[in-house]
């Protein structure tokens, strides 16, 4: 039994988790996420991004991206890939680089030509465009928005699909978790990607979530109906629920009523694919290092002990 197991039961295609080449080498943590019991599926946190797969213009490198595409192969695991058009994790000759339009189009169409080819086949899903979104759902301020306006979004899934047609698109961001302004915008990305004639396959929530302001299963599936009414797909890609630490006992049984929501709203909506937690242990979450004082956000503890959240997942599929 484990939350692939279970997820696959209630319909889902995979239970997921991310990870990165450095941890790969800590054998116990390998170990749990080999365990096809509990992951069906994993995302590199880092090495298929712009700074680590076209450090200089037009040089590919994709060593670590491979060692994660074997790692999930010789598991048998899906293969969510992340991801190719974001602002953050830029080289610098990109993001200070000053280029026109017809030059940044193409620079971008090569970047995603390049990565969609060279794991062609190996990816269930892509992450074309990340977080293009402000919180007040307008277009965020970018060297590709900048330079390209709104259509650097359509470009990049017109690239990708090209490049690997049966690979599922995927708009990804965080704050899609709940109705408002920001989902409003996503779905809006949806539909311009649509009336462009390209093609976009799915919404990804990330859901870097707090302890206690996760809301309803129910307000969580409506907000997910809102996606898959316009004919795509959704997934959680990168769920962690965070709290100030070290948690409380109360704080600890919330997590795990916030971690059983999200997974019943998934569990409720047929075009819900799945759910990736960002990493499995809070030995390896990126939140401490970003989020000062908060953590705790994982389903296993720093010591590989599975938490009542653990539990609680399970459960709820
Ligand atoms: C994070 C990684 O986990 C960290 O290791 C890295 O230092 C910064 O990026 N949204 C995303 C992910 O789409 O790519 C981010 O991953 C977390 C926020």
């Amino acid at each position: 039994d484990g939350l692939n197991i279970r997820a696959k039961a209630a319909g889902k295609l995979y239970f997921g988790s991310a990870t990165d080449n450095g941890e790969l080498n800590d054998v116990p943590y390998t170990k749990t996420l080999s365990n096809t019991s509990d992951f069906g599926q994993i995302t590199p946190g880092n090495s298929m991004k712009w700074d680590a797969t076209e450090k200089s213009r037009n040089v590919f490198s994709y060593a670590n991206g491979d060692s994660i595409v074997s790692l999930a192969a010789g598991n048998g695991q899906l293969l969510r890939c992340h991801t190719l058009v974001w602002h953050s994790q830029l080289p610098s000759w990109i993001s200070s680089g000053d280029f026109d339009n017809a030059t940044l189009v193409s620079i971008m169409r090569n970047h995603v030509t390049n990565l969609v080819t060279h794991w062609k086949g190996k990816c269930y899903a892509w992450d074309v465009v990340n977080e293009a979104l402000n919180e007040d759902g307008t277009y965020r301020t970018s060297v590709f928005y900048n330079t390209i306006g709104p259509a650097f979004i359509p470009i990049a899934f017109a690239a990708a699909a090209a490049a690997d047609p049966s690979a599922k698109l995927y708009y990804n961001d965080y704050n899609l978790e709940s109705a408002g302004a920001k989902s409003k915008a996503a779905a809006n990305i949806v539909k311009q990607v649509q009336s462009y004639g390209a093609k976009i396959d799915g919404v990804g929530a990330q859901a870097h979530l707090i302890v206690g302001s996760v809301g309803s299963a129910s307000s969580l599936q409506s907000n997910i109906q809102s996606f898959t009414s316009l004919g795509v797909e959704f997934a959680y890609t990168e769920l962690d629920i965070r709290s100030t630490t070290p948690m409380s006992d109360s704080t600890k049984a919330q997590q795990a009523s916030d971690y059983a929501a999200v997974t019943t709203a998934c569990k409720n909506v047929a075009k819900c694919v799945g759910i990736t937690i960002w990493d499995y242990t809070d030995k390896y979450s990126w939140i401490p290092s970003v989020f000062a004082g908060q953590g705790e956000a994982l389903p296993w503890d720093l010591n590989f002990v599975k938490k009542a959240a653990y539990t609680a997942i399970l459960n709820a599929w």
